[in-house]
């Protein structure tokens, strides 16, 4: 199987070992290959870290240490039959050299311990046993102020650090980024994409049709979309969501980069807010937290509200749903706040 996917997309890594779980001949030769493994060294078991859709992710654990292997194959590892472009790793290993480089993120985000890029692999630190916090959406769950607060301080961090950053070392993710554009911005807003909403929740086409039919929303949307596919002054993470959030036994840890690219702060703060809304935290809360970023830098607050309500429309209404647990009444009430957001910007 894994060979069939190989040979149909070899034009793109005509030397890539892939690997595959359970069929670990590959593995060890490649790491020593990557002079990962010291003398006498040797595997002792692999393992899935964790859930995850796009890439072949592994923790491998040796004699002597335990690290966490990526290899981003030229397809969708849980879909196979979808292509995807292979910068995408590229991307993700330079935000990680990027995070190594400066001190602020050691215990933020995994250290880059390897990259090479003929077998589309990346070896970054294990950070132990974590799960995401996707369950931040869970009715019973809080997220707590301090972590709101730190979230925020992250991308302060991020986007200060990456001000004068050389755009030579950053791929353009470009090709990912047209990808995530078609799903962000264009297809959940389209009346013939053929999403079954109501097998999602009973009533909820009914909610998605007045979005849809709106023309100034669709203009704004198309708006938004090209500042999203053009490039900007600072790193951003790119999907700076509660997926890409892990909570270790060191706290969180920010990890999965791989939709980086030199672009613009306010599509991360966007990002987030959209999902701390999702996840039902109070406004003053993020208000505090977008103080916090703003004694760091500055920001357009129109383009932070956009995306914000962009990104909760389309988590609503479009394919790439979330584990919610909201009646269709909560729907409601949030599709109308991110209208209101993307009307009038968020004020402090
Ligand atoms: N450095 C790490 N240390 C410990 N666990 C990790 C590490 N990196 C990833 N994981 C675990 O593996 C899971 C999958 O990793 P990751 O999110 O990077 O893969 P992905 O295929 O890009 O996921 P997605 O499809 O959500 O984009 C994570 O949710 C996490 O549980
Ligand atoms: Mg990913």
């Amino acid at each position: 199987m894994v060979n069939d996917l190989a040979s149909q997309f070899n034009t793109q890594v005509p030397h890539a070992t892939f690997l595959a779980a359970g069929q670990l001949d590959g593995l060890e030769p490649l790491l020593r290959s990557l002079d990962l493994l010291r003398s006498g060294e040797s595997i002792v078991r692999t393992e899935k870290p964790g859930e995850g859709n796009m890439n072949f992710v592994l923790r491998v654990v040796t004699t002597q240490q335990s690290f966490i292997l990526k290899q981003s194959r030229p397809w969708v590892e849980k879909y196979p039959q979808i292509a995807a472009p292979v910068e995408r790793l590229a991307a993700e290993a330079a935000y990680y050299r990027f995070t190594s480089q400066h001190p602020v993120f050691k215990n933020w985000s995994p250290a880059l311990l390897a990259n090479n890029a003929e077998h589309l692999v990346m070896i970054i630190e294990d950070l132990g046993a974590g799960s995401d916090l996707t369950s931040i959406y869970q009715s019973n769950h809080t997220m707590p102020t301090r972590d709101i607060r730190d979230l925020f301080a992250y991308l302060a961090e991020l986007h200060r650090c990456s001000l004068d950053a050389d755009p030579a070392e950053f791929p353009t993710n470009q090709e990912l980024k047209q990808l995530n554009h078609a799903h962000i911005f264009d297809l959940p807003f389209r009346s013939d994409n053929g999403f079954d909403l109501d097998s999602v929740q009973a009533g909820l086409s009914a909610l998605a049709h007045p979005i849809i039919d709106d023309s100034a929303f669709q203009a704004q949307l198309r708006e938004l979309g090209e500042v999203y596919l053009g490039t900007g002054p600072v790193l951003i993470h790119g999907d700076f969501y509660p997926g890409s959030w892990l909570q270790t036994a060191k706290g969180i840890q920010i990890i999965d980069p791989e939709f980086a690219y030199l672009g613009h702060a306010e599509f991360d703060l966007g990002v987030m807010i959209g999902h701390l809304l999702m996840a039902q935290t109070p406004m003053t809360e993020i208000q505090r937290g977008l103080e916090g970023y703003l004694q760091a830098g500055r920001l357009d607050h129109a383009l932070v509200s956009g995306f914000a309500g962009a990104e909760i429309l389309r988590r609503l209404i479009g394919l790439a749903q979330l584990p919610l647990q909201l009646s269709l009444e909560e729907k409601r009430e949030l599709i109308a706040v991110a209208r209101d957001m993307m009307r009038t910007p968020l004020v402090l």
